[in-house]
């Protein structure tokens, strides 16, 4: 009997995570002569009960391109803190001692989590546990310190620098401030790419905390001269210098997470009122998690894929993939979900971006 190991994706999705499954079972059955069961929904399968499906090379065939996951994923299914209903009302409770029975009920050789901090901090706490496992560190918002990089993000950058060259066409014609609001949670990774991608003429993102005047000053000044528009983008976590983020519900409301948005119709709408620029807004949404990879996404996811079955077939388990510079290599899971990686707001890239006249709002 073949060596079993398991794979499964957690938390929101993004661009490359069927590029990576594919790499796990495509190194696992051809390199290893291992078998993988697919595990579904996250941890929430293992919780629920449902058995994991065998994954073979007939299974992956054709999915590189694919957005999405072949798994499925939920970002509800924390075993540590479940939500269970008792007596009509949902209370939270850890159910973590049955995703490690279940686990280890199928005599795993190793697991792999495809995951953002979320799913890696499950898997830092399920390593705690005993559970042989290597993670993969996927997310559009590119906020794990731990990797230079991870999948999903140039993918998402692709998507909202073409948004920004569309507006800029419309914005041109009009005469108008175009502001577009783009995922990324609390780091600004997204914006500030496809900004500097796009060419935007203001950049907000949450590590710059704003100034309205200086940005209203700026949509006034390029009204004045050559260029009567302009292009504005703002990150979801984006906030005044003094003032909140915008949320469209708090944490207590969603499970213990926030989700931000809001914050590019305030901008907007406060444009319009200290200039005398038409202003729209267009929130870009979950456009940036969904499509095929890019190639670098599907590059690196599968480099990913492959060293995750590597490090279990060398018996190197509780750690996660990661790139740095231009090598694989892999830091242990706990340090990987240790701290969040944000823009330095007097780094390189904001320097090149105020060098050609980018407002930070600052
Ligand atoms: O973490 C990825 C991400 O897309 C964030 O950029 C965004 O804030 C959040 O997930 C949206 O989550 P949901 O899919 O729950 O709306």
């Amino acid at each position: 009997m073949p060596a079993t190991i398991g794979v499964l994706t957690g938390g929101g999705d993004c661009p490359g995570l069927n590029a990576a499954i594919r790499a796990v079972v495509k190194s696992a059955v051809l390199k290893c002569g291992y078998r993988v069961l697919g595990i579904e929904r996250g941890f929430d399968a293992l919780i629920q009960g449902q058995r994991p499906r065998e994954l073979t090379l007939k299974d992956v065939r054709g999915i590189l391109p694919q957005g999405g996951t072949i798994l499925g994923t939920a970002n509800r299914g924390n075993p540590f803190s479940y939500p269970v209903t008792v007596r009509g009302k949902e209370v939270r409770r850890d159910l973590s001692h049955i995703v490690v029975r279940r686990l280890r009920a199928l005599r795993l050789r190793g697991l792999v989590v495809i995951g953002g901090d979320g799913s890696l901090s499950i898997a830092a706490e399920l390593k705690r546990k005993g559970i042989p496992l290597v993670g993969i560190p996927k997310t559009i918002d590119n906020d794990l310190e731990a990797t230079d990089v991870t999948f999903g993000f140039h993918s998402a950058v692709v998507t909202a620098t073409e948004a920004i060259d569309k507006l800029h066409t419309t914005a041109e014609s009009h005469h108008r401030a175009m502001v577009l609001e783009v995922m990324g949670r609390y780091a600004g990774w997204i914006a500030l790419h496809a900004g500097l991608a796009g060419g935007a003429d203001i950049i907000l993102i949450p590590e710059i905390p704003f100034n309205m005047g200086e940005i209203a000053a700026k949509v006034r000044e390029r009204a004045r001269l050559r260029s009567p528009f302009s292009i504005v983008v703002v990150a979801e976590g984006a906030r005044p210098r003094g003032g909140r983020r915008v949320v469209q519900k708090t944490a207590e409301e969603n499970l213990g997470v926030e989700r931000l948005g809001g914050i590019g119709a305030w901008v907007a709408s406060e444009i319009a009122k200290r200039t005398d620029v038409e202003t729209r807004v267009t929130v870009l949404g979950h456009l940036q998690r969904g499509g095929s990879p890019t190639m670098y996404d599907r590059i690196l996811a599968t480099r990913f894929g492959v060293h995750a079955v590597d490090l279990i077939a060398r018996g190197r388990f509780g750690r996660m993939v990661c790139l740095k510079g231009r090598d694989m290599s892999s830091v242990p899971i706990e340090r990987a979900v240790a701290r969040m990686k944000l823009v330095p707001p007097r780094g390189e890239l904001v320097f090149a971006g105020e060098s050609i006249g980018i407002s930070f709002g600052r």
